[in-house]
């Protein structure tokens, strides 16, 4: 298993480019199953959760070509609507090839995805969404069998909590629906009206993405199209916070400061200087010292729980006490116990977790868990002293795409070590 190796304390300068987003590939890269006519993705980042997609289209039936950044997908026929186990239980995101299979094939046949390190994760939202729309769900030997023989019928859809992957599965299942679908309660990330962007260049008719009720009206068939992954905004704002921990001076290029108004909001309140020069940038300057300010991850507009962990780190130099609540998943703090290996006190109490800074962080070895929570222990090691060896980095290479060279280029001291 791959390690990284960090000597910290040297303050990050110069340009960080960002990529496509990893959380808007994945249901655009779903999204191709909807129809036989080639799709085309440009900016795919290469990361690991992106290969094990593609891997499982093909399996289902798509042929693939990947140019770079630039993914082009043809699926003349579905020859097997099913996404196994070994895949599923990888990549939770498996599920959003459930309403693209039912909505094309009239059938699909999904492992149930299991728990992953931040939570249980169901999806049970994603089902009853589709008996909604006339699926008939059944369950056996831990996989979901969806059957609309028939088609699916347009139908009102109400979300009981808001879900990104389950308002994304629908989305894509509604625009083949006959007739008229609306979703209630409808999660308003970026990635979905990306999302909603691509079926509507393929021809499916999308009113209300981006906001909490979303209405489409079926059609009979899709084309194919040619369609821009947004910028990623969790692998943006987590080098806004790595250049902010070390006191760097760094340019982040290619990115969208308006997907990340709650983060920038918050870090200036803590004292960061981060100002937006145009709309596709973010600079962090030398900042001093940082204040405590408490944070709370809500659904987008509001503050992601994929930065609570980056937030955290950044939260460890800060001088004071700040509290940090997670409100999304139950259990999202696997990165508490290794940065107090490195020197952190915080204190977790049920969903809070309180944080005590100052304090001085020294390199130690650590653990990734999940993948975010594994770039907040990359930041801590960048402003640490000393060296950090960070094991099980497949966790970092699934949603950031290159990450050592993207911070070596900019001043870090990190190896990869086999
Ligand atoms: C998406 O996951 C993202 N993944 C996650 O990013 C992100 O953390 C999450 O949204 C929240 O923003 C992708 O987009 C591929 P949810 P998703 O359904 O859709 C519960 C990363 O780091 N729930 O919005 O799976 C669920 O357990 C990943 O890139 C149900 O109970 O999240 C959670 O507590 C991690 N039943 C809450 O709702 C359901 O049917 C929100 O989950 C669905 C969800």
């Amino acid at each position: 298993m791959d390690k990284f190796v960090i000597e910290g304390g040297t303050p990050l300068q110069g340009i960080i480019p960002t990529s496509g987003s990893k959380n808007s590939s994945l249901p655009a890269l779903a999204a191709a199953l909807l129809t036989a006519e080639p799709v085309v993705l440009h900016r795919v980042p290469r990361v690991r959760d992106i290969r094990t997609m593609e891997r499982l289209l093909v399996d289902i039936g798509s042929s693939i070509d990947v140019e770079g950044e630039t993914v082009t997908l043809k699926t003349p026929a579905i020859v097997s609507p099913e996404a196994p186990y070994e895949l599923v239980k990888t990549m939770r995101a498996s599920s959003l090839v459930l309403g693209p299979l039912v909505a094309r094939a009239g059938r699909a046949r999904v492992s149930l995805p299991g728990g992953c390190a931040i939570g249980s994760r169901p999806i049970n939202f994603h089902l009853s969404g589709l008996e909604r729309l006339g699926a008939v769900i059944s369950q056996e030997h831990g996989y979901i069998e969806a059957a609309a023989p028939k088609g699916l019928k347009g139908a009102r859809v109400s979300f009981d909590r808001i879900t990104v992957t389950g308002t994304e599965d629908i989305l894509m299942a509604a625009v083949l629906a006959e007739g008229e679908t609306t979703i209630e309660n409808a999660a308003r990330e970026p990635e979905v009206s990306d999302l909603a962007d691509l079926l509507t260049k393929m021809g499916a008719k999308i009113q209300g993405a981006g906001t909490s009720t979303i209405t489409v009206q079926g059609v009979s068939s899709l084309e194919g199209a040619t369609h821009e992954i947004i910028a990623d905004r969790i692998e943006a704002g987590t080098f806004v916070m790595a250049a902010a921990i070390t006191n760097g001076d760094v340019r982040i290029t290619g990115c969208r400061p308006d997907h990340l108004g709650a983060m920038i909001v918050k870090l200036q309140e803590a004292g960061v200087d981060l100002t937006q020069p145009d709309d596709t940038t973010l600079v962090v300057k030398p900042s001093g010292s940082l204040k405590p300010v408490d944070m709370t991850t809500e659904e987008y507009p509001g503050f992601a729980t994929d930065l609570q962990a980056q937030y955290m780190a950044l939260m460890t130099q800060a001088e004071g006490i700040s509290l940090v609540t997670e409100t999304i998943f139950e259990n999202r703090f696997m990165h508490v116990s290794e940065l107090a290996r490195m020197g952190a006190t915080i204190r977790i109490d049920g969903r809070r977790a309180i944080v005590a800074g100052r304090s001085k962080l020294t390199g130690a070895g650590v653990i990734a868990s999940d993948l975010r929570a594994s770039a907040s222990l990359v930041m801590a090691a960048l402003a640490a002293k000393g060296q950090t060896v960070i094991d099980r980095v497949y966790h970092i290479d699934r949603g950031y795409e290159k990450i050592e060279a993207k911070l070596a280029a900019v001043g870090a001291n990190i190896q990869r070590v086999e």
